[in-house]
């Protein structure tokens, strides 16, 4: 949960689309193609992931945005090869030029840690809370790197300067819990950069933060990311988050890309009505304290039967028979990278010239 004015958004969507045509050049270091994943339970199918593309080149940061359940960690894990035994995956996940579905555990547990790192929301859960932090780090350092004990101590105190914690070298003896939240994401950030990852995800990093340290913690990543040319992937159900740190976005619903775009278009043109509802739940100054804020009503779709229809239809106000009876593709009418998964799309007036709330 970001709070953030209009003119927030357009200043940082604006300096960010400014560099979007400098980096489309550059070769992709991730390249994602069609990627679905489900899992097989209780003789159920569950269709998490269906069917998602993108490209990320190093340097540039991407964020998938969505509510609770609509495929964001588990496409995220499909990059990392975290899936458990249960999940069957297809599609391509190539990242520097290697092929990781279809790869053994033993040949993804090397590639694991090498070229990607992920950090998740709930830091006290991912920290021994037995051990100290410093150690902590070291052991991740170790896992990577061949140095002996005093080496990877002085490298974990070096990364844990770089993620800016205040007398490093002394909070190394700390145990998670004398540290505050804030402190413990930082830890984990450390730890990921253990292994000086090409792209790094945080998944809803921040979302047990308080959003003054939310900030603080993204403004970290960003400045990590200019440091080492990292590709940077941020997962949220807060599309203001994206507004302010994205270069793209992707929007999904029910395991799908329903609308996709740099940030800069995203914003200017929002096509999708979920992304528009997305939009309106964002909390803003310019509204009076006291209003309530509009929720995207309904429930997300039943991952065992995806409807033939469009997912969201039911939810959706714009919706007619032809949404019900058939999903459109993902694609960009107008010809550019603005691609959007949706038969009426906001640009477009209500069908049966329907009233619509806003
Ligand atoms: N190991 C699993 N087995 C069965 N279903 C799973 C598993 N992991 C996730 N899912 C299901 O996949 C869907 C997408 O989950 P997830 O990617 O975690 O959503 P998000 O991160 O967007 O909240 C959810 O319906 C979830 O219940
Ligand atoms: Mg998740």
């Amino acid at each position: 949960m970001a709070l953030r004015t209009n003119q927030d958004t357009s200043r940082a969507a604006g300096t960010l689309g400014s560099c979007v045509e400098n980096a489309t050049d550059r070769e992709a270091l991730l390249t994602v193609s069609d990627l679905h994943v489900h899992f097989v339970q209780h003789r159920q199918r569950v269709y998490a992931v269906n069917g998602i593309s993108y490209e990320l080149a190093a340097g540039r940061s991407l964020a998938i945005i969505g509510e609770s359940g609509s495929g964001k960690t588990v496409s995220c894990r499909a990059v990392m090869g975290l899936l458990p035994p249960t999940a069957r995956t297809t599609g391509s996940v190539r990242l520097d030029g290697v092929e990781l579905v279809g790869l053994s555990e033993k040949q993804l547990c090397r590639y694991r840690g090498t070229g990607v790192s992920m950090v998740f929301q709930d830091p006290s859960r991912s920290l021994n809370p037995t051990m100290r932090i410093g150690p902590q780090v070291a052991e991740a350092v170790r896992a990577h790197l061949p140095l002996d004990r005093r080496e990877a101590r002085n490298r974990a105190v070096h990364l844990l300067e770089r993620v800016r914690i205040p007398a490093a070298a002394r909070r190394c003896l700390d145990y998670p819990h004398q540290l505050s939240g804030g402190m413990r994401q930082r830890v984990m950030i450390a730890i990921a950069l253990a292994c000086d990852p090409k792209l790094l995800i945080a998944d809803e990093a921040t979302t047990s933060l308080d959003v003054t340290t939310q900030a603080q913690i993204m403004e970290l990543l960003l400045e990590l990311q200019e440091q080492s040319d990292m590709a940077l992937i941020l997962v949220s159900h807060d599309l203001g988050l994206a507004a302010s740190y994205a270069d793209e976005v992707i929007v999904m619903y029910g395991g799908r890309a329903v609308e996709q775009a740099s940030t800069r278009e995203l914003f200017a043109h929002v096509q999708m009505p979920y992304t528009q509802a997305l939009l309106q739940a964002i909390p803003r100054f310019d509204r009076p304290t006291h209003t309530i804020l509009p929720v995207v009503e309904g429930r997300p779709p039943d991952l065992t039967h995806l409807p033939t229809g469009c997912a969201f239809a039911p939810r959706c106000e714009r919706a007619d028979d032809r949404c019900r009876a058939s999903a459109p593709e993902l694609a960009a009418p107008g010809g550019g990278r603005h691609r959007f998964a949706c038969w009426h799309p906001c640009d477009e007036p209500a069908p049966d010239g329907r009233h619509e709330s806003s």
